[in-house]
């Protein structure tokens, strides 16, 4: 589970080597705009750290994806996530702009949902998008998730897509 591929990317397991790849990323405001804000690189360590924690705890986590030439691209993958108090497990995927509109978020929200469905048997995974991001909303409606209801997420006003095993 450390490593996998798909067509066009290559996934690592985050660890620290990975840090200043994603303060870079997490500094881009345009990026940032639908993850709550441009995080500094503190910020990011602290990200870092808590999600090495989630894979230590859980098995499962945030990847680093990379191009097949090697790039660092940005990061994706599975995580345990509260909404309305209820512990769900969210689909994640954030690419650096330079990647934006190739696909590559859907390529990765496809192999994300059969990993979390078919090798973790997990009996459903939600994404959690806010309401105005149209972009990320459809690649998890091109991925077969379902509108199921919308709620305030840390203040913001965000939808909960679903699909179930
Ligand atoms: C959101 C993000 C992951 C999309 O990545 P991507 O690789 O460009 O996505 P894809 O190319 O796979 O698919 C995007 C789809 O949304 C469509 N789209 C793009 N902008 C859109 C918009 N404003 N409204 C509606 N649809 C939009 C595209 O046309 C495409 O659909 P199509 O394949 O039917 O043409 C990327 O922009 C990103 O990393 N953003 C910053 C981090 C982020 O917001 N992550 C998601 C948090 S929920």
């Amino acid at each position: 589970m450390d490593h996998f591929s798909t067509d066009r990317l290559t996934a690592e397991r985050l660890h620290q080597n990975h840090l200043a790849d994603l303060v870079a990323l997490h500094l881009d405001a345009e990026v940032s705009r639908y993850l709550g804000g441009v995080r500094s690189a503190e910020a990011t360590k602290t990200y870092l750290d808590v999600n090495m924690a989630h894979w230590d705890r859980h098995g499962f986590g945030l990847w680093a994806l990379r191009t097949k030439d090697c790039a660092f691209a940005g990061r994706a993958g599975i995580r345990h996530i509260l909404v309305d108090d209820v512990d769900e497990i969210e689909i994640a995927y954030t690419f650096k702009r330079d990647f934006w509109g190739q696909g590559l978020a859907s390529e990765i929200a496809t192999v994300l949902t059969h990993i979390g469905l078919k090798q973790l048997e997990l009996p459903s995974l939600i994404g959690l998008v806010f309401v105005g991001h149209g972009a990320s909303r459809r690649v998890l409606e091109k991925s077969n998730y379902v509108l199921e209801k919308s709620t305030i997420h840390h203040g913001e006003d965000v939808v909960i897509y679903r699909i179930r095993r």
